[in-house]
């Protein structure tokens, strides 16, 4: 593959832009003896995943589709055209936010959205089957959430939110696909479906009232513990195979 194609399919910017970068001795590629400054955009290199190199002095890998983790901090919408509060989407570098459309999908997409003012785990990739995949609720993803809430939790809350409350937009009940107490203010809570502000109308609905909300998990992955808010990382190919195992 050229270096241009390679820094084009990466998302940094049209071909031109990329040769320009490329010309200008701004592009370090490391074939297997530290990084050294390729300064022909025609220059053809057998690409493989995860292949390292660097543009203005920032380390990248190359990644066929980007699959990465963003622990969302509260105060962001997941929009890019938001109303009130900043996007998401400015958390991520731009190659990630800019890279060519694949499949409908143009630069890396949020599977599924969170409230502005919900923490916690989401995933973006630019693999359109991906995404259609994890949010089809015919997959099932289950996604559990760590709720905090206004009011004592108690027994009956939690055995009408197992049995399904309903809620206007759904015909038939809404059920939690599991449910636990931790504490008298804080309820863990795992749903499989993902309607507009399920959690928080799932708990009005039993007689109480959602004052923090975090997503700790999608499928068997949890938010990484070292991965701060505001931070994202790459998807290893093993979590990879754990997330589409569950869909
Ligand atoms: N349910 C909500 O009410 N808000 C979210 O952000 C996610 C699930």
């Amino acid at each position: 593959m050229q270096l241009q194609d390679i820094l084009y399919s990466q998302g940094f910017g049209t071909r031109r832009i990329c040769a320009g970068l490329i010309q200008l001795g701004l592009v370090q590629v490391d074939l297997g003896e530290g990084l050294v400054t390729c300064d022909d955009a025609l220059q053809d290199l057998d690409v493989f995943e995860g292949l390292p190199y660097a543009v203005q002095g920032v380390l990248w890998s190359f990644h066929a589709k980007a699959y990465v983790l963003l622990h969302k901090p509260a105060g962001f919408e997941c929009s890019h055209k938001p109303s009130a509060w900043p996007s998401m989407y400015t958390l991520l570098p731009p190659p990630l936010r800019n890279r060519p459309q694949k499949s409908a999908v143009q630069g890396v997409q949020a599977v599924g959205r969170l409230d502005q003012d919900t923490t916690g785990m989401l995933v973006l990739t630019d693999d359109g089957p991906l995404i259609h995949r994890m949010s089809s609720p015919r997959h099932h993803v289950p996604k559990v959430y760590e709720v905090t809430t206004a009011d004592p939790l108690d027994d009956t809350q939690v055995q009408r939110l197992l049995a399904g409350v309903v809620l206007d937009d759904s015909p038939k009940p809404v059920k939690a696909a599991a449910c636990s107490v931790v504490a008298e203010h804080h309820l863990q809570l795992t749903l499989t479906q993902g309607k507009y502000h399920q959690v928080k109308r799932m708990l009005a609905a039993v007689g109480n009232k959602v004052v923090g909300l975090h997503r700790s998990q999608i499928g068997v992955m949890q938010l990484p513990a070292d991965l701060a808010p505001g931070q994202w990382r790459w998807i290893s190919a093993e979590e990879l195979k754990l997330l589409a195992s569950n869909n």
